[in-house]
């Protein structure tokens, strides 16, 4: 119920915004973590691809630049299938794991399973939303793992602020991360205006959510999915958009829309080396090392405080 307040308050102050937004945190519930993990297997969607098959052929020198007796904390670890190739690499040189995730079962289910298979790495899982408060023991010769370049979701300020929390409260003075970089305007918007429409259903299962938890009136068939790259922002903007003037009803308030009017519902920012290196000089952060695919479409890179 609790959580149920938090979605209705955050969703109907983002409504009665102008301009109108819904957090993209409210895209993840079951439907929409499955929507996200068919989009991450699209052809169009190259995010993932690209960054598993740097992870694979760079890991022997991530490791090498990571050195000896290092502990990885990752926040939003999921099933840790990117920290894998790391843990191969670095052998008994990892020294601690701290996979740091919201689902309790699937993240003891891979703390027991990475255990097994790296009999010399401590795992120390913590159960919870990496956003709220929230304590874990400090590690040695730390390095925060943050690769799927969800850092271009969040707003350069909370982005800034979300790095330097997960630094402080594990010690951590590395940061080993994953972003995605500026390349061609058609290649960003079919990777996010997917033909199979599997991007339009992730974004309209907000609506849908809206309705099922909320019990909100919301005619789906009135909005329509929009999504463009912002050459100045370096920025894809991903919308829906009321195509008539109406107004909807949602736990017990009305929301007026305009023809045309949008819900900004995610960005998803792009960047160069250098402007990824601007940002994380916010941090405090200087790159170390940096690693690319060959048509130079992903990075990850090694920063340190
Ligand atoms: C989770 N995040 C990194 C995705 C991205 O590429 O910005 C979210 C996404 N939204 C639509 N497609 C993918």
């Amino acid at each position: 119920m609790a959580a149920n307040n938090e979605f209705a308050r955050s969703i109907l102050d983002g409504l009665k915004r102008t301009p109108k937004y819904t957090e993209p945190r409210w895209l993840y519930d079951a439907v929409g973590a499955k929507l996200f993990e068919a989009i991450c297997e699209l052809d169009t969607y190259y995010v993932t691809r690209v960054e598993m098959s740097i992870l694979n052929a760079h890991a022997a020198d991530i490791a090498d630049a990571l050195g000896e007796g290092v502990s990885i904390v990752e926040p939003g670890s999921g099933a840790a299938l990117k920290v894998r190739p790391i843990l191969d690499a670095l052998g008994p040189r990892a020294k601690a794991y701290v996979p740091i995730d919201i689902a309790a079962g699937q993240l003891a289910a891979t703390a027991a399973e990475l255990g097994k298979r790296y009999p010399h790495l401590t795992v120390s899982p913590v159960a919870t939303n990496f956003f709220a408060p929230f304590t874990m023991p400090p590690v040695d010769n730390g390095v925060v793992f943050f690769p799927g370049s969800t850092i271009g979701n969040m707003p350069r300020e909370s982005g800034v602020e979300f790095l330097n929390r997960m630094l402080d409260r594990s010690g951590a003075t590395r940061l080993l991360i994953g972003f995605d970089l500026v390349k061609d305007k058609a290649v960003l918007e079919l990777a996010y205006d997917d033909p199979a429409g599997v991007t339009r259903a992730f974004k309209m299962n907000v609506l849908h959510r809206i309705n099922r938890e909320l019990g909100a009136d919301i005619d789906l068939r009135t909005f329509e999915f929009e999504s463009l790259y912002n050459e100045t922002s370096q920025a894809i903007e991903m919308y829906l958009t009321s195509k008539i003037g109406q107004s909807v009803h949602i736990a017990g308030e009305t929301i007026a829309f305009a023809a045309n009017e949008r819900i900004s519902t995610e960005d998803s920012r792009k960047y160069t080396l250098e402007s990824f290196s601007d940002f994380a000089a916010a941090c405090g952060l200087k790159p170390v090392q940096s690693w690319l695919d060959d048509d130079q479409y992903f990075a990850l890179m090694l920063l340190s405080r």
